[in-house]
């Protein structure tokens, strides 16, 4: 190394044609004047061999001291914040008081955990020699006697086991161990049966069926809780969004099925000013006036998208925020959600709104397509 090169790497102050050299990384930070101990405390670190001395323990000590009082205290500030004022006045309900109990609880506890990282750090640096620790690591890899020595023993134990000798033992192990390999591809029979293609329509397809049978044009949409039919008139103030199902669906659907066929066919009906209503294109007759069906059923992971916003016509999923325009074929505009919600087509039949027909794909999560 040339004298300019060592006397780069030796010093970290200002060359002496006053070029500053960069600091070499492993010495002390030149931000010394801002630390929390006396610069004498700084400059002179416990070494190899050296005692610390007992002056600057003392002061450094008391400084550690006060950093656990202080977390000591937010510890117990925070519980008792916890326990106490939280648990009256509502408690934590609501959105303005949980954003004060956060802010209080989660405040404390930073400061609790600052204050105790504080102290061991000083603890560490200044009350604690730097004595280099050295610890032996042994190789991993067995000497050759020991290799030699675990062979022997293993070939000697497959020999007395006639492993080697006798091939038909051997094989007929294998043969036997062999389905125990397959035993977890049998527990996915646990998972239950295969949904086939149940899952690619509802009770709408049968109510629909069965209303067009009797010469009409579609099912009527009852309102769900009431299971009162909708007119058109019922329904008229734009902005509205109702939950609606197919009617006669307790009396044609098995009773251990009501509660399954009424989740799968579950819609939203929602009342959108016509002039701000996008039909997509095949589907401009499928909406009276901007009344349009949808179905509740996300197509994320299958929450229902209850939320209506009524001034940005937004359907939302509370799950996990997927957003769906209801103007533009309920598509995904945010969110997980892979595709829209499915649409429900509609007509008006003697002043009632009725369903023509089924889903045009199939509800719910997208991996239900494949089904
Ligand atoms: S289930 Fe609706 S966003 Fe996840």
């Amino acid at each position: 190394m040339s004298d300019e090169n060592k006397d780069t790497a030796g010093s970290t102050e200002p060359g002496e044609g006053g070029g500053a050299r960069g600091r070499v990384i492993g010495t002390p930070s030149p931000a010394r004047d801002r630390t929390l101990l006396a610069q004498d405390d700084i400059s002179a670190p416990a070494g190899v061999g050296e005692e610390l001395d007992e002056a600057s323990a003392k002061r450094a000590e008391r400084v550690v001291a006060t950093f656990f009082l202080v977390a000591f205290a937010a510890s117990v500030a925070f519980i008792a914040y916890y326990i106490g004022w939280s648990g009256r006045n509502g408690g934590m309900h609501g959105v303005t008081r949980a954003r004060e109990s956060n802010f209080w609880l989660g405040g404390l506890m930073a400061l609790s955990f600052l204050a105790l990282a504080a102290g061991v750090t000083i603890w560490v640096r200044r009350l604690m020699t730097s004595k280099p620790i050295v610890q032996e690591r042994h190789s991993l890899a067995a000497d050759e006697e020991t290799r030699a020595a675990f062979t022997k023993d293993f070939l000697e134990g497959a020999g007395d086991s006639g492993l080697t000798k006798r091939p038909l033992l051997r094989r007929t192990l294998l043969l036997a161990a062999a389905p125990l390999g397959l035993a977890p591809l049998v527990l996915l029979r646990d998972l239950g049966p295969l949904p086939e293609k149940k899952l690619r329509s509802t009770i709408w397809a049968d109510a629909v069926k069965k209303a067009q049978a009797q010469g009409k044009k579609g099912v009527r949409l009852v309102v769900d809780g009431t299971d009162k039919p909708l007119r058109v008139s019922d329904f008229s103030s734009p902005g509205g969004m109702i939950t609606v199902l197919p009617e006669g669906i307790e009396e044609d659907v098995p009773e251990d099925q009501v509660l399954t066929q009424t989740a799968k066919a579950v819609t939203i009906l929602i009342n959108i000013p016509e002039d701000e209503f996008k039909p997509a294109k095949g589907r401009e007759n499928w909406h009276i006036n901007g009344i349009v069906a949808y179905s509740k059923v996300c197509t994320h992971v299958g929450c229902p998208a209850a939320l209506y916003e009524q001034t940005t016509h937004h359907i939302l999923c509370p799950c996990h925020q997927s957003t769906f325009d209801a103007t533009d074929a309920a598509k995904v505009v945010f969110g997980p959600a892979a595709r829209p919600l499915p649409q429900l087509p509609l007509a008006v039949e003697d002043g009632y709104i009725v369903a023509t027909s089924d889903y045009h794909e199939p509800i719910g999560p997208s991996f239900w397509e494949r089904g």
